[in-house]
Formats: structure tokens, C-alpha cells, sequence
């Protein structure tokens, strides 16, 4: 079988997580794009890479090329996925554009693909017909307790992947991805039909800034105070932030049926939020009665802090303004549902009011989707 050159942009958990998977697979040879001169210095030496899997056992890969270089790492890469944050996508991408091939389709995606990655390959990628643009849904694992160019721990895997391509691409190329990722991840990859399908799903922008706004927020209880001990993202979820999100999801629901009926699409793949987590996690929650007791006894939520740091000059912890829960989940992820449902002249209310107190929380937006989201669509969707 001729040798599957996949290339992988971002040494962070994801990255490192699926490098070693893919070395398990024959015929697959991996590089890597970092910036991080630990995760080098340890290839360099020669250190295998490692995978602690959650039945305790190991996974051990050394990868074919590790390097700063964008031209070394993707100049023949079948397959480039992108594994970086929403809010730093678009460096390494106009980093390799130069490098990538022009004589062979390359398939460049980003895992995962929320946050109209389409949209940015697009507008990066314009004028070259044989990049083929797709995202995955979601992380096929979690990935956790980085050591860089040395081990990453795998939490819960996902039964499903789903994939979808950017509206442009062919049906054979569409076909190609599939066999393509069905060589790296197996048979669990289902094709969506849709790019919108990855985009409207709710997750991690609407949970985590509904949380934060239920704590720290005009009406929290912790508004304008200092936490004396960091606190469980989940498990201490206020009921404010159980509230909020549970409407935020409708909404985020309501935009989808609009725009599924006014463009004609079939998006009925989306789901609510409340039934991506129970299908996600089924007997891993205790209570599925209500939002709140969803989020507070998910046993696979345990344990996972809530963005902080140390206060100013005072004893305690603030919520972290550079997080990611802001710089990528509401710059990236909320933004653009507020401006897709803005384009459908469709009120979406609780999303505004948190948006509108994220942004002044953050001290404004730096950079956003709205940098790259398409300023016809929907005309051409
Ligand atoms: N880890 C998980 O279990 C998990 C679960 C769900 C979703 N996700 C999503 O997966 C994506 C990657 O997450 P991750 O956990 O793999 O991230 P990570 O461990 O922090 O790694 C991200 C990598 O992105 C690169 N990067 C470039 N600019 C950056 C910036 N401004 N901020 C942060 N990183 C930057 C860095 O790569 P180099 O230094 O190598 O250049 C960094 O190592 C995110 O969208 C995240 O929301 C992750």
C-alpha cells in the first residue's frame, strides 16, 4: 500500500494524542509542526512518544519528522489537520498555504472543526482547486497531562467521528476523505452531509461562557468577589449557569431550525446540547433529570478546574480573562452565532446578554470569526 503522508500542525495534547495513534496504523507516516523547542529537543534525542491509554495500558510512537520548519513538515503530506485552538488557526494555515502541494489533492482539516474552520480555510485557501477543505465534529478523545515530546494521557473516546467537507468540495473527493480518515481512525468515520452540521452543534462556546456568566456575571453570586480555591468547571456548576445554558441551547436550536428551513438543508443531525452529553456519556451521569445534574453528576466532568489564576495583590483566584473559555469559545464560537442569527433577523437574546458581558469581561475583542466569516453568506450557502 502506497504510504499515507499525514502531517499534523500544533505539538499540544491533540496533536501529540493523534501523532501516536496514527504510527500505530501501517503504511502511515507522520509529521509534526511545533513551536515548542522541548517537544524538538526530545525528538531530537530520540525519546519515544507515549500514549497512556484509560485501561492503563501504553502506546509508544516515534514520528517520522518533528520540526519548526512549515515547508518540512507538510511539502508532501497527503493529509494536514490542523489541531491548534479556534483562535489560532489562521497563522499556521497561511504559514504552509506556500508549501503545500500543487500536484497531488491535499486533504486539510481541522480537528476539532468548530468555529467555521470551513469558512477560514476558505478564505485562506482561496485559488487551490486540489486543497480539499473538511473538520471533524469534535476530538475523537480528550487528551490530558501533557509532558511535550513525551507523553499525553487519553481520556474517553468518542464511538462516532463525523466529518464534514467545505461546500465546494467534490463528491469524489468527499468519498477519498472517507477512505482516507477510515485509514487513520478505522470504521467508526461517518460522512456528514453539511459543514453547518459541525458548526451549529452546541458545545463548548455556549457551556463554558453560560457557566462563567452564572458565576461571575451582574446576577452571580460571585460577581466582583474572589474565589478562596479554584473551583470544578462542573461538579460546582451554579444553577445560574445551569439556567443560562439550558437557554442558550435553545436558542442555539431555534437558529438551526431557521436556517435548516430557509436554506433548505437537512441539519436534523444536530442535536441539543443536553442530548450530545447524555449520548456522549450515558451511564457515566448519575442524574439526568435537569441540565444542572447533568453537568454536576457526569463522572467524566469530575475533577476538571474552571480556568483561574491569582488575584491582584489579594489572596484567592479570578476567573482567567485570557482563557481560552473567551479568546476561543466566545470570540470564535459565540460571535458567530449571534452573527449567523443576526443575517436570519433572528433574536437570540441570553446568547447577546453573555456575549455582550464576555466581550466587556475580556476588555474587547483582539481578533474573531467575523475576521473571516463569508460577509455574503447566506446568499451562496
Ligand atoms: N485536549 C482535549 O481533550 C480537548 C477536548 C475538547 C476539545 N479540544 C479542542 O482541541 C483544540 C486543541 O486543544 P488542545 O487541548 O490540544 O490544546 P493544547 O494542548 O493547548 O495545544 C494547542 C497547540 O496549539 C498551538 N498554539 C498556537 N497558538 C496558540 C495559542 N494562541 N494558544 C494556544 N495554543 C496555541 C501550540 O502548538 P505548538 O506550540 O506546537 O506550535 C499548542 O501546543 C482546541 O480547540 C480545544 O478546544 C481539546
Amino acid at each position: 500500500m502506497k504510504p499515507l503522508k499525514v502531517a499534523l500542525c500544533g505539538g499540544g495534547r491533540t496533536g501529540h494524542l493523534n501523532a501516536i495513534l496514527f504510527k500505530q496504523r501501517p503504511d502511515v507516516q507522520v509529521s509534526m509542526l511545533t513551536h515548542n523547542p522541548v517537544v524538538i529537543d526530545q525528538h531530537a534525542r530520540g525519546t519515544p512518544m507515549q500514549a497512556q491509554l484509560p485501561d492503563g495500558s501504553t502506546l509508544s510512537a516515534r514520528l517520522d519528522r518533528l520540526t519548526s520548519d512549515a515547508r518540512l513538515a507538510v511539502e508532501d503530506a497527503d493529509i494536514v489537520i490542523i489541531t491548534v485552538p479556534a483562535h489560532a488557526r489562521a497563522q499556521p494555515l497561511q504559514t504552509i498555504a506556500p508549501h503545500l502541494s500543487t500536484c497531488k489533492p491535499v486533504y486539510i482539516g481541522a480537528i476539532p472543526g468548530f468555529c467555521g474552520f470551513d469558512w477560514l480555510a476558505e478564505s485562506v485557501l482561496a485559488d487551490r482547486p486540489n486543497l480539499v477543505i473538511w473538520g471533524m465534529k469534535d476530538v475523537p478523545h480528550t487528551a490530558f497531562e501533557l509532558k511535550p515530546g513525551r507523553s499525553i494521557k487519553m481520556g474517553g473516546g468518542k464511538s462516532q467521528l463525523y466529518v464534514a467537507s467545505h461546500a465546494r468540495e467534490s463528491g469524489a473527493s468527499r468519498q477519498h476523505l472517507l477512505q482516507l480518515l477510515t485509514r487513520l481512525y478505522g470504521p467508526c468515520v461517518t460522512l456528514l452531509d453539511n459543514y453547518l452540521e459541525i458548526t451549529l452543534t452546541p458545545g463548548n462556546p455556549i457551556m463554558h461562557s453560560s457557566v462563567i456568566y452564572g458565576l461571575i456575571g451582574p446576577y452571580g453570586q460571585w460577581h466582583r468577589k474572589i474565589f478562596p480555591k479554584p473551583l470544578c468547571w462542573w461538579t460546582e456548576c451554579s444553577e445560574l449557569g445551569a439556567y443560562f445554558l439550558e437557554r442558550m441551547d435553545q436558542e442555539s436550536q431555534g437558529l438551526c431550525a431557521v436556517i435548516s428551513q430557509r436554506l433548505g438543508l437537512d441539519l436534523s443531525s444536530v442535536k441539543s446540547l443536553k442530548e450530545e452529553i447524555v449520548e456522549a456519556y450515558g451511564e457515566q451521569i448519575r442524574d439526568r433529570s435537569s441540565m444542572l445534574s447533568i453537568l454536576r453528576t457526569n463522572q467524566a466532568y469530575n475533577d476538571i478546574l474552571a480556568p483561574m489564576v491569582p488575584a491582584d495583590n489579594r489572596a484567592g483566584y479570578v476567573i482567567e480573562r485570557e482563557s481560552r473559555a473567551f479568546n476561543e469559545d466566545v470570540a470564535y464560537g459565540l460571535v458567530l452565532l449571534v452573527e449567523m442569527a443576526r443575517r436570519f433577523d433572528l433574536k437570540v437574546p441570553y446568547i447577546e446578554e453573555v456575549l455582550n458581558w464576555s466581550v466587556s469581561y475580556m476588555q474587547g475583542l483582539r481578533d474573531s470569526a467575523l475576521d473571516y466569516f463569508p460577509r455574503h453568506w447566506p446568499r451562496s450557502a
